[in-house]
């Protein structure tokens, strides 16, 4: 016999080990991605009424942080960087070409779960510019084209050898989804305000 908790089980355990405070709704959304692997809409429905908040505002920081998922993660993580390096080289043509590709944004996953596309800022290995990276694969000096077919060839199951990294060892900085969502921009740097200190009209609320 099954002994998981329900949706609503678990939502009342989670929102009492956060103490019901309105303030901890991110932890809260880090839990639930850590244990389902992605956001589910009738999980933030639920939280959202037990917290008495709007779902707008949980809504609005679940797309603010990069690192939050509305949709399961594919089967490859597809790592575009946009840093300037690579913007100069033509990085927003390959994802322009990536986006039309897969049919999905920024922070979304290909309706075949295969990628998830997650543009960063700098990956630390600008020699190879434009760069990406497929799971732990790095692949640069890439045209749209190139970054199609490698997709492709990923996608039919091909094992694609990427190339050794040129650059110093650095971590992903993932971008806003706010800059990410539209890559004919530049991507700006993240935020440091915090939406979930905003109230429902998206306005900053004075700490107190
Ligand atoms: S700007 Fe792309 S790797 Fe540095």
């Amino acid at each position: 016999m099954d002994n998981a908790p329900n949706l609503d089980e678990r939502i009342e355990q989670l929102v009492t080990l956060h103490e019901e405070d309105v303030e901890m709704l991110i932890p809260m959304m880090q839990d639930l991605q850590t244990e389902c692997g992605y956001l589910p809409a009738p999980h933030l429905r639920r939280l959202a009424r037990r917290l008495k908040v709007s779902l707008a505002r949980v809504y609005q920081v679940a797309t603010f942080y990069a690192s939050f998922r509305l949709m399961p993660k594919g089967e490859h993580t597809v790592t575009l960087c946009m840093g300037t390096v690579c913007y100069l080289k033509g990085a927003d043509k390959i994802a322009e070409a990536l986006q039309r590709e897969l049919q999905m944004k920024p922070g979304e996953t290909s309706p075949d779960g295969k990628f998830t596309f997650a543009p960063v800022n700098c990956l630390g290995a600008c020699a190879l510019a434009p760069v990406m990276i497929v799971d732990k694969e790095y692949f640069g000096h890439l045209t749209p084209d190139t970054a199609v077919s490698i997709l492709r060839r990923i996608a039919s199951g091909e094992a694609v050898a990427g190339e050794e990294r040129a650059g110093g060892p650095t971590s992903p900085e993932p971008m806003p989804k706010a800059a990410s969502n539209d890559s004919r921009r530049r991507p700006s740097r993240p935020r440091k305000t915090d939406p979930a200190s905003t109230n429902d009209h998206g306005t900053q609320q004075a700490k107190t």
